[in-house]
């Protein structure tokens, strides 16, 4: 009987993702960071399909393009609030420049509106604007530990 608890147990615990951010105590920065986890992970789809290491598919590149800008839509209401964590990568000049930072996000949605879904070559010229905008948010407010 304790043996199979003991292998239930296990099976739960192998069952749980593995999360980066288990360690962030404060809830509105573990979700701005799993925000911005969702964008990078929604990147790397779409540059495994421009490289052609995924098979492309409109559907899925249409996807893709708007999970990137269903989130960054939603980078203001995440970072809204100027809260911070031992773990937090956030620059406080965020709510120093506020009007900047959401400048910066709305740069961002624009180049991916820009993105063209039609093809893997449409996908791998859209992605640098994209990525310099990630770029140059980060420049700025994020302070990478
Ligand atoms: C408007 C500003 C802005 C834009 C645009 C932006 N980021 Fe971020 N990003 C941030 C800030 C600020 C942080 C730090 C968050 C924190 O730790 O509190 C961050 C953190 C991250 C992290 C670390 C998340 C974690 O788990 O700690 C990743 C990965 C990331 N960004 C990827 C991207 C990628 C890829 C793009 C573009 C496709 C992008 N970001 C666009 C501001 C931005």
């Amino acid at each position: 009987m304790k043996k199979k608890i003991i292998f239930l147990a296990s099976i739960v615990f192998l069952a749980l993702p593995v999360s980066a951010h288990q360690n962030v105590k404060n809830d509105a920065v573990k979700q701005r960071m799993q925000l911005m986890t969702v964008i990078k992970d929604t990147m790397a789809k779409i540059g495994a399909m421009a490289r052609g290491l995924d098979p492309f598919t409109e559907e899925s590149a249409s996807t893709a393009k708007q999970t990137l800008l269903m989130a960054a839509a939603d980078i203001e209401a995440k970072f809204e609030l100027n809260e911070t964590d031992p773990l937090s990568e956030s620059s406080p000049a965020i709510w120093e420049n506020w009007e900047d930072f959401i400048e910066k996000a709305d740069d961002f949605s624009f180049m991916i509106e820009g993105l063209e879904t039609t093809s893997a070559e449409t996908l791998a010229a859209g992605l640098g604007n994209i990525g310099q905008s990630c770029g140059s948010c980060h420049k700025t407010y994020r302070i990478k530990k």
